[in-house]
């Protein structure tokens, strides 16, 4: 199990300068309006990815007036101690693990594997479609450690693609990219459907929790091209449109997981506390995946989780995301409100003010 001892933080929206230990168990952050809360959430989920969960460019996130963001952490690997790095500026990114760089930033995760309940998490119901791919893709990168690498093949194989249809490429040529589109493409189609129907089985044994008043909810994933129809005939049937769009336009990178509820897109269903409930209790499906197949226990980054939610719902997500072993971080604007349970009674607090934090 990996925690995050330290953390500093130079230079990332309103923290300026941050210098923080943490408790392996729960950390709760309070502060006002504007405080910045989120930004150390934020922060943590940068140096555990090398990306913002905010998303944005450098521009938007590192601190005004600055050049560059930099964030260090002590991260305990069952007992090791590692050190990461992440810098960030217009000019590129440099991720470091013990001082040496990595290659990539996905890397990182390894290292630090983070699960965060955000806000873009919170619109999942009403994200759009890549957004909700990459839920389904962000679960098998921890439970597969081969899946990133068959992904990241998958793409640069559509990219490759692509280049042969804007070059007007026909025949043998385009065959030799279809046949190793489709087959990275199927592999990649197959672990998606796989992890999908284990979510589904989890949730259908969460069911009383649901409660969220909506009904039964399931993901139902598309694969990206007609059904009843192969990868490759689909790829046939699309030839000419591809000619005109220049690009591929089946497949995985199509694909779409909709949530339904009692078998109609919840979307149309739930209102909007109903959807940071459901999209709360995939979570919850999710860590139990990790935990029934790879044992990743991830750090979890809870933002603001009272907006739109009642004391019950709050309680019954807290109580079932936040258990005595991983490492939670909370945000709250005032810990006293907070449906606690009991996990949180005990938690290391900070409160912070204009950037600035204070352990109480
Ligand atoms: N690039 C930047 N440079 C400096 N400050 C920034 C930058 N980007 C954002 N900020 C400021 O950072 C502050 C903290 O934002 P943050 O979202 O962390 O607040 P918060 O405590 O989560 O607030 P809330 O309770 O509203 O969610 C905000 O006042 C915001 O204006
Ligand atoms: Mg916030």
């Amino acid at each position: 199990m990996a925690f995050l001892r330290e953390l500093r933080i130079k230079n990332f929206r309103n923290l300026c300068s941050v210098d923080l230990k943490f408790s392996s168990k729960v950390n709760v952050i309070e502060g006002q309006n504007g405080s910045g809360k989120t930004s150390l959430l934020d922060a943590i989920h940068l140096l555990a990815t090398g990306k913002p969960f905010s998303g944005g460019a450098p521009a938007d996130f590192v601190t005004r007036g600055a050049t560059e963001t930099v964030v260090n952490g002590e991260v305990d690997c069952d007992g090791v101690a590692v050190r990461l790095g992440v810098e960030k500026s217009r000019l590129g990114t440099v991720c470091r693990a013990n001082g040496a760089s990595v290659r990539s930033a996905s890397s990182l995760m390894a290292y630090l594997p983070v699960i965060s309940l955000d806000a873009q998490l919170y619109q999942l119901v009403s994200n759009s479609p890549a957004y909700r791919r990459s839920l389904i893709d962000r679960t098998l990168f921890h439970v597969e450690p081969d899946y990133l690498d068959l992904f990241k093949k998958f793409h640069r194989s559509m990219q490759h693609r692509n280049e042969a249809i804007r070059q007007g490429s026909s025949g043998s040529a385009l065959e030799f990219w279809d046949e190793e589109f489709c087959s990275l493409a199927l592999a990649v189609d197959q672990r998606r459907q796989a992890g999908v129907a284990a979510l589904n089985s989890l949730l259908s044994l969460m069911e009383p929790w649901a409660g969220a008043g909506a009904g039964t909810l399931r993901l139902d994933y598309r694969s990206g091209w007609r059904a009843g129809l192969s990868l490759r005939e689909a790829l046939t049937e699309g030839a000419e449109r591809e000619k005109q769009w220049n690009m591929t336009l089946v497949g995985p990178q199509r694909a779409e997981l909709r949530v339904t509820v009692d078998g109609i897109a919840a979307k149309q269903r739930v209102s909007r506390g109903q959807a940071k409930r459901i999209a709360c209790l995939l979570v919850a499906a999710q860590l139990a995946y990790l935990e029934q197949t790879s044992q990743v226990e991830p750090v979890l980054l809870i933002d603001d989780l009272s907006a739109e939610l009642d004391q019950q719902a709050q309680r019954v997500v807290l109580e079932t995301l936040v258990n005595g072993r991983r490492q939670t971080f909370v945000t709250a604007i005032d810990y006293e409100v907070l449906a606690k349970g009991k996990y949180l009674d005990n938690a290391q607090r900070f409160h912070v003010e204009h950037g600035t934090f204070l352990a109480q």
